[in-house]
């Protein structure tokens, strides 16, 4: 597909970027032909687009480059509305919330009604129109003419149900060039809705962002493009339909999450990837994260380790106690579980199947876009899970405390009897851009000797690596 970026390639591969130019406006030429009653505005439009000036290094991304757009409706603001102040507050992000209609609830963001869509065509059977609303936001928000707008280098997209981590998305998208084209998310958890949908596609709950360029350019063709596709069935698969029409595909970042399970997302928090947590949605559909605290309590009570150390929210660290043949695994700022025996590394970054499948037909089996590994029914064969207590902390250093979670009664080793709470200290995490890019399971060490608090240090230093390979024998 033609786009900006050929313009300015460097002359070795221009021949040929050009000979693959030429070939695909044939293409379109044709196509063009076959389909002479919709218009093409898309690519006349690019082949006259003036090149964007190569990007010279600026300032560091932060938040006010980034503006949110947020799908909401009359109805379901009261009830989402605590999600949205967990993560944005009207004096560090750029949040507009897009309506269907007034509400007389106050929200401290800005609110736009959206524009009526009644002469674009829907035919998803069953299916909500409002899909067609909710892709229009990317267009509504590139005319909002606001006078900051030329700053914003990242338009993110999200439902009210979507909690982002705004420091992870800073540093997610920090490696992006968004001069560039880019459009970065996740597709779901489930293989069956990627199956459906598109394993291409950046699910809208989970949210995405669009460089500044991309934005720019998709919102001019956006309510053209919509016509093409009155048979699809959400905002999402517009918006994704008419990017790749654009030539640009998913970059997908697996800090995004969908959220498509049910129940107790405790085996999905407990294993996060390397990567930072940038968002989670559906949490109306999960049981509370935290035991004995309601939805927003529960978030609430995450984002107080969110707050002082949001690059480890949720990274885990395993560590290992030789001589009481324990194996401990942290998700930081959540949960810590004690294993007895030892167990490998690659077996604790798989998911317990603490969740089940989001569509609700018992009929088939649901497959994963990740490993799974069984949760047992039976208490005792599980390991001993303790919850995120509380959070103290100085300028560089952070305590969490984690409290045992009542779970049977089941005879253990003696050493952890007693055990009823953990204590994890660790160093903030302040990752440069090369961390980001190549991200790196922290080590982790057990304080010899502990009653009833056992005390762990994350570390990244040679020692905690050598206590590891110690562990398995592989050092002299
Ligand atoms: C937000 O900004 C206003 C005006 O500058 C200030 O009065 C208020 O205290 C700020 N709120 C927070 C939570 O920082
Ligand atoms: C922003 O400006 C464009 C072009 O001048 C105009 O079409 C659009 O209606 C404006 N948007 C708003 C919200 O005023
Ligand atoms: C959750 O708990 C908090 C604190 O107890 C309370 O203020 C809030 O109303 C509760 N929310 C719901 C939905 O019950
Ligand atoms: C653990 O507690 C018991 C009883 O309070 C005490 O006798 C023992 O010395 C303690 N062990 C350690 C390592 O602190």
């Amino acid at each position: 597909m033609p786009n900006s970026r050929i313009l300015r390639s460097p002359s070795g591969i221009k021949d040929v970027l050009l000979v693959l130019s030429t070939i695909s406006i044939l293409y379109l030429l044709l196509h063009h032909h076959h389909h002479h009653h919709l218009q093409h505005p898309i690519f006349t439009h690019l082949l006259r687009k003036p090149p964007t000036p190569s990007s010279t290094p600026t300032s560091p991304l932060s938040l006010h480059h980034i503006l949110f757009s947020i799908a909401s409706s009359s109805s379901s603001l009261p009830r989402r509305l605590p999600y949205l102040l967990l993560w944005s507050h009207p004096n560090t992000t750029l949040t507009y919330l897009f309506l269907d209609s007034p509400t007389t609830n106050h929200t401290p963001f800005p609110t736009i009604i959206s524009s009526p869509t009644t002469h674009f065509p829907y035919t998803f059977r069953h299916g909500l129109r409002s899909a067609i609303r909710v892709a229009r936001i990317v267009k509504e928000t590139l005319i909002l003419n606001l006078t900051t707008q030329s700053q914003i280098k990242w338009y993110v997209f999200g439902d009210d149900d979507t909690v982002f981590f705004t420091d992870n998305l800073l540093r997610t998208l920090s490696k992006y060039d968004h001069n560039e084209w880019y459009y970065i998310g996740s597709n779901s958890e489930s293989y069956e809705q990627n199956e459906f949908y598109s394993f291409d596609m950046a699910f809208g709950g989970g949210g995405f962002a669009l460089s500044a360029s991309l934005a720019r350019v998709l919102a001019r063709v956006l309510d053209s493009c919509l016509m093409r596709y009155p048979h699809l069935y959400g905002s999402d698969a517009r918006v994704f339909s008419c990017l790749t029409e654009l030539g640009v595909g998913l970059t997908h970042e697996p800090g995004f999450h969908q959220v498509d399970v049910r129940g107790d997302l405790f085996g999905m928090l407990s294993a996060h990837p390397l990567s930072p947590l940038v968002s989670l949605h559906h949490l109306d559909g999960v049981e509370p994260i935290f035991p004995g605290m309601n939805r927003t309590q529960a978030l609430g009570h995450l984002f107080k380790a969110v707050t002082v150390d949001p690059a480890r929210i949720l990274q885990q660290t395993v560590c290992y106690d030789r001589s009481n043949s324990l194996t401990v695994s942290v998700a930081w700022g959540y949960t810590v579980q004690v294993f007895e025996g030892n167990q490998l590394l690659p077996d604790l970054i798989s998911l317990q199947r603490t969740f089940r499948p989001w569509r609700r037909s018992k009929s088939v089996s649901s497959h994963y876009m990740f490993n799974t590994r069984d949760h047992p029914s039976d208490p005792c064969k599980r390991p001993i899970v303790f919850f995120l207590e509380s959070v103290v902390s100085d300028t560089n250093r952070v305590w969490t405390d984690y409290t045992k979670h009542s779970s049977g009664n089941c005879l253990r080793t003696t050493s952890i009897q007693r055990l009823e709470r953990i204590r994890v200290s660790s160093q903030k995490l302040n990752y440069d851009i090369r961390q980001v890019k190549a991200p790196h399971r922290q080590c982790c060490d057990i304080l010899p000797s502990f009653n009833k608090t056992m005390s762990l240090e994350s570390t990244i230093s040679e020692g905690g690596l050598n206590e590891l390979l110690g562990t398995w024998g592989l050092l002299g």
